[in-house]
């Protein structure tokens, strides 16, 4: 399993702390959320906490941005070095193939998120372009939330899809990831889980990523 600490649960008063551990640990890549208080009724951070966040991590970056423009964000985090993933959500204001094309052009894999009220279906027009697909487990915009079980059948849905399409294509889960969820999601055909307040919550979180890693 490959995991994705989410810096949203992270302690904002000791971010380099965070960084150290989290460099150390067995974290694949490292989930940043961004909010524009209009897509999702919340923010979390800026560009100049994300560029210093972005220094510190020697991991690569996973971008998840809940906003209503993503078209507008995309050239300042491809200034980013360590950009890895640029998911945008289906549901956003955006010409989704043109956004794609841009990312895809930037040398990134494509990827899309969608929120758990969006049919798995409206995927299927980008199904052949697609590299990764982030499945929101809870409605986006807050951490520490409870995971809806309809994801499970979202994720077999979306494997069964790629699979029909002879895409291979990974799948993300987003929200409400712990230690009675993560299995079920392992044995569900997901790829990466994102675990915000589970591991930066806990008194040991690099072993809480180990864990998950290790399903
Ligand atoms: C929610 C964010 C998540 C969030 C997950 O809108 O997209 O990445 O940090 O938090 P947990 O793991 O606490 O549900
Ligand atoms: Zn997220």
């Amino acid at each position: 399993m490959l995991v994705s600490p989410s810096l949203l649960a992270a302690d904002f008063g000791n971010l380099e702390r965070e960084m150290t551990w989290f460099n150390a640990s067995d974290a694949d890549l490292l989930h940043l959320d961004l909010m524009d208080g209009i897509f999702v009724p919340n923010l979390s951070f800026g560009f100049p906490v994300l560029e210093a966040v972005a220094r510190l991590c020697t991991k690569p970056l996973d971008a998840h941005l809940m906003v209503q423009r993503p078209q507008d964000y995309l050239p300042r985090m491809l200034k980013l070095p360590n950009l890895r993933y640029f998911n945008f959500h289906v549901e956003s204001d955006c010409d989704v193939t043109d956004l794609l094309g841009q990312v895809r052009k930037a040398g990134l894999p494509c990827a899309l998120t969608i929120s758990p009220d969006t049919p798995v279906a409206d995927l299927r027009p980008w199904l052949n372009v697609l590299d990764m697909v982030l499945i929101m487990s809870v409605y986006p915009g807050f951490g520490g939330q409870k995971f809806i079980p309809a994801t499970l059948s979202r994720v077999r849905e979306l494997k069964a899809m790629a699979k029909e399409a002879g895409k291979e294509i990974l799948i993300e889960v987003d929200g409400g990831v712990n230690h009675e969820t993560s299995p079920q999601l392992a044995l569900a055909g997901t790829d990466i889980l994102v675990a915000g307040s589970y591991v930066f919550g806990s008194a040991d979180p690099a072993g809480r990523v180990s864990e998950l890693k290790a399903l």
